[in-house]
């Protein structure tokens, strides 16, 4: 079992499901509502525990009932929570979510205790003592290796403070924890270089990956031939600034994996959207738990997606992740 510990957020999702996602200023009625176990970094948690990982959540709750119920259902998902801090006179993390008919999503979130959550809380308890450099860089993931192959993957979103984040990333990597990053929100300010290269993986969509190229005051590609090219050359910017590879999530359209060495393409699995919540931290959580496998790249791609598909079938975010047989009967 490989290890993977999630440094990030978690958060009560209350959700209303309506027809259609109403425009600013508008009232849509009619709607049903549910409330769900979320946050990005305790989704991804979940999934990389439901995946086969062995898994531990470093954030923090506020001292009240929401921040009670989702200790307990990280725990009850085989997350170890010990490394969960309560905030006293903070509220646990909130976001208000509206899901349409299609399954498309509008989020607001309120961070509570989550922008509380300070370096110091975290950074005793990742230590290792093992040094060493794990790059997961090439086709297996290389870096350090475990017993059969298996390695220890950092996994950060950015739904904590970004400094908070920027700094866990560099001591994570000193560590010798292949370090993971969804960049998700996108960034709010420029990312430290150190940071970059620190990172062996920066998960993104087409929109974070923009943001990233530009808080970095690159200048983005004029005239691309394709959309592919496009994406290329903007990985290669964030790549030639020591991170070991760009994943670029596209939705219905598959995803990209952009190293050095390769472009590794993968094709998206169909299937009836009801609810993309989640989706995407069940794509990072389920490819963090294969990589801590030790299983090669494009095998962690496969899995990754096609554990978000089966993601999107269903109701919430941590409600919604796939059991390890589940991804590993699908689409076969
Ligand atoms: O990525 C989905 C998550 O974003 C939701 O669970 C919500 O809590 C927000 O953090």
């Amino acid at each position: 079992m490989g290890e993977v510990i999630v440094i990030g957020s978690i958060n009560t999702d209350l959700v209303t499901y309506v027809e259609r996602l109403p425009g600013a200023g508008e009232t849509v009625t009619g709607g049903v509502f549910k409330s769900f176990p979320g946050g990005k970094g305790a989704n991804q948690a979940v999934a990389a525990a439901k995946a086969g990982a062995n898994v531990s959540m470093f954030g923090a709750v506020g001292d009240d009932s929401y921040g009670r119920e989702r200790v307990e259902s990280l725990w009850e998902n085989m997350v170890s929570t010990d490394g969960i801090i309560v905030k006293k006179g903070s509220h646990s993390g909130i976001a208000q979510i509206i899901v349409d008919r299609n399954g498309e999503n509008l989020i607001a979130v309120a961070s509570g205790a989550n922008h509380e959550l300070k370096p110091e809380d975290v950074s005793g308890l990742i230590e290792r003592n093992t040094g060493g450099d794990a790059t997961g860089r090439g086709e297996t993931g290389a870096g350090e290796t475990g017993v059969d192959g298996e390695k220890a993957v950092a996994l950060f979103q950015n739904e904590i403070r970004q400094e908070v984040t920027e700094r866990l990333i560099v001591q994570a990597k000193s560590e010798g924890y292949i370090v993971v990053w969804n960049t998700a929100p996108a960034p709010s300010g420029r990312v430290r270089e150190e940071v970059l290269s620190s990172t062996d993986f920066v998960i993104c969509n087409e929109t974070e990956l923009s943001a990233l190229v530009a808080l970095g005051n690159h200048h983005p590609p004029v005239e691309a031939e394709d959309e592919e090219e496009k994406i290329r050359e903007l990985a290669g910017m964030i790549l030639s600034k020591g991170v070991g590879n760009v994943i670029v999530t596209l939705g219905s359209r598959g995803s990209l994996l952009i190293n050095d060495r390769e472009i590794i393409r993968q094709e998206s699995y169909t299937v009836d959207a009801i609810d993309t919540v989640g989706a995407g931290d069940c794509f990072c959580g389920v490819f963090a738990a294969s990589l801590a496998e030790g299983l090669a790249l494009s095998e962690c791609m496969d899995r990754a997606t096609r554990a978000a598909s089966i993601s999107v079938t269903r109701e919430g975010a941590q409600t919604s992740m796939p059991t390890r047989e589940e991804i590993d009967s699908f689409g076969r």
